[in-house]
């Protein structure tokens, strides 16, 4: 693979470059099968107004005071292409800390316009390419755990040729500006802003000494020359999406970690690889500077990344733990919940094309002030089945299920997934839990290769259930409600919560649910979680073209939608290139923090290369937010 190519592709276009799609799609007969089960769409699906499925005994209790209102508390706003950001008004915005800015005073000139951060300042400062984070309050001081995806190595190496790494220590620069960045804010009456030299400032990253926990800690699949007890792992990387367990610590949930990894040498191309997509050329070079990244070298080191990682906040010291029990795959994010008998239980989506859903219950039960030992490292590992009758089961991976050790299950979850028939979904991301119902929606971004091709393993990809559409290039958010109200059922029933799509292109079933109109209209949902008030806010990274399926959508944006009504409002919109992702409140509620990833044109510096940044959003009349 030519790395200067690969360099500058999403996550997804290099899987598909590893794994390439064949030539022939036949689209139009796939646009003609679509159309004609429209009837079923329209019919089974009552988009924005659920009670046709779910019966009103079902829709009717807890709804929030303004999901009874009409409307929103804001007016929505239109479509941007340039940029700036923009908000409705009555609303104001900030940047509240770019990539590069300091986290101790010793780094307080560190970034430059044209060189960005020097090696030696690199963990001193805000990570690139923010991503998922939370907020936590910590003996009266708030803290955010932020995630930083990956980078931009054109930005970041503007020594190197075309972005390359050509040195170690050009790796290791690239190593320290991605991971997890711990920092306190505070807000001394000019707005929320970094309070540089806390002591809770932190940056880990894709050096930081960790420990696994769980059935495959110790095991030999994980074990390596650095680490021949198979238990201490380093570095968590790609950090995409995040969460929040009940008992206020952070989850970084580790997603293209395969990407990290490539061969200077011969090394053996197992199934594992093939279904993880691990092989050849790293992104960023690190194997050649590093033997920890070379397959050749370290055939298992691969084995210890795609975790859900904890990390407590409160304590700078305390060494981050990988929980194996929660399955090794591309993890978007972990959204927690309790089920009724107090087990703790998370959802967890898996983010390649043809991937599935999991969801991990634990053993153990837990409530306020009780011990957490164990709640996730011992407990079982289920993936989604979603049946077109619009009900679901959630099918436990054991070895009686699988034929597979429970290590196995744990590192190759895919494959486990697999052998139980889940369903093969398009792209899982950001999984959300409803606050005020027990529910839980997931946004399944996009998935060209529906009804195409196979994913990894070989699992046909049917555009049935809840991937209804082939060629699916607009992206679709699930919902579904456990049986009994209980987020420790075995079983479901689901629906779309909506269907994106371009109803001004399209007079079919790539127009969208009818909860998408002219105004509202977007394409590839990805970052989701619920205000307080039971409000869906939901993030895209999507086509910001503006043209041919996607004319009309403008930037990417951030939108809220109404659980009861099915109505949706755009709400932010995004400088032109990039995403929008991450989500999280201050304490009190009248603050949103909003993350904008691989901005384009100079945003927001308005000269000089554009820097990733989380944004505070605010209420000018100092309300609540929303
Ligand atoms: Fe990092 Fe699937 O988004
Ligand atoms: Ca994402
Ligand atoms: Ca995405």
């Amino acid at each position: 693979m030519d790395l200067k190519k690969t360099m500058n592709l999403s996550w997804d276009e290099f899987d598909e470059l590893r794994d390439p799609r064949p030539d022939q799609n036949g689209f139009d007969a796939v646009v003609e099968r679509a159309i004609s089960r429209r009837g079923f769409l329209g019919g089974a699906l009552a988009f924005g107004s659920a009670t046709a499925v779910f019966g009103a005994g079902v829709m009717g209790s807890a709804t929030s005071a303004r999901a009874q209102a009409a409307g929103f508390a804001f007016k929505p706003i239109g479509i941007a292409t340039d940029f700036e950001i923009h908000v409705p008004e009555g609303y104001a915005w900030k940047p509240l800390v770019r990539w590069g800015d300091a986290l101790f005073s010793e780094a307080k000139d560190a970034y430059s316009p044209e060189t960005g951060v020097a090696v030696e300042m690199s963990d001193k400062v805000f990570g690139e390419n923010t991503d998922g984070m939370e907020t936590f309050t910590v003996e009266g001081h708030t803290l955010l755990a932020i995630n930083s995806e990956y980078a931009n190595p054109e930005i970041n190496l503007p020594a190197a040729s075309e972005g390359i790494p050509q040195t170690a220590d050009e790796v290791q620069l690239l190593k320290n500006i991605q991971g997890v960045t711990v920092l306190e804010i505070a807000d001394q009456g000019e707005g929320w802003a970094v309070v540089v030299d806390s002591p809770y400032n932190r940056r880990i990253t894709h050096e930081t000494q960790m420990t696994m926990d769980g059935p495959v800690a110790g095991h030999d699949l994980v074990k390596t020359k650095a680490d021949p007890e198979g238990k201490s792992p380093k570095g968590t990387m790609n950090n995409c999406g995040s969460g929040k367990t009940l008992w206020g610590t952070y989850l970084t949930c580790e997603e293209n970690f395969n990407g990290y990894f490539g061969a200077t040498g011969d090394y053996e191309k197992t199934d594992g690889f093939l279904r993880y997509g691990i092989g050849d050329e790293a992104r960023y070079a690190y194997e050649k500077f590093d033997p920890r990244f070379d397959l050749s070298a370290e055939p298992n080191e691969p084995n210890r990344h795609g975790w859900v990682t904890e990390i407590n906040p409160a304590d700078p010291k305390s060494v981050p733990v990988k929980h194996s029990a929660l399955g090794r795959f591309k993890h978007e994010n972990a959204e927690m919940v309790q089920a009724a008998d107090g087990r703790i239980v998370v959802y967890m989506g898996d983010d390649e094309r043809g991937e599935f859903l999991y969801r991990y219950v634990s053993n153990g039960t837990w409530a306020e002030g009780q011990p957490t030992d164990g709640l996730l490292s011992d407990g079982t590992l289920y993936v989604a089945k979603f049946n077109d009758d619009m009900s679901g089961e959630w099918l436990a991976l054991t070895p009686e299920t699988t034929g597979m050790s429970m290590e196995e299950i744990l590192v190759f979850s895919r494959m486990a997934g697999s052998k139980v028939g889940a369903t093969t979904m398009d792209r899982p991301e950001w999984v959300a839990a409803n606050p005020l119902r027990v529910e839980a929606y997931c946004a399944l971004t996009n998935n060209k290769n529906r009804g195409v091709k196979p994913n990894a393993g070989g699992d046909a990809t049917p555009a049935t259930g809840p991937n209804p559409r082939e060629t699916n290039n607009y992206g679709q958010i699930v919902r579904w409600r456990p049986t009994g109200e209980d987020h420790g059922a075995e079983g479901f029933t689901w629906d779309l919560f909506v269907m994106a799509g371009n109803p001004e292109v399209y007079d079919n079933v790539y127009g969208g649910s009818e909860n998408v109109t002219a105004g509202n209209m977007f394409n590839s949902p990805d970052g989701m979680a619920f205000s307080s008030d039971g409000m869906l806010w939901i993030q895209t990274d999507g086509d910001d073209s503006n043209e041919g399926d996607f004319a009309g959508q403008g930037n990417n944006q951030m939108l809220v939608g109404n659980p009861e009504t099915g109505e949706i409002a755009r709400f932010l919109t995004a400088p032109n290139g990039a995403e929008v992702t991450g989500l999280t409140w201050s304490p009190d509620g009248k603050t949103a923090f909003v993350g904008i990833q691989h901005p384009g044109g100079s945003w927001p510096d308005g000269a000089g290369k554009p820097r990733s940044a989380v944004i505070a959003v605010w209420r000018e009349d100092g309300a609540m937010f929303g």
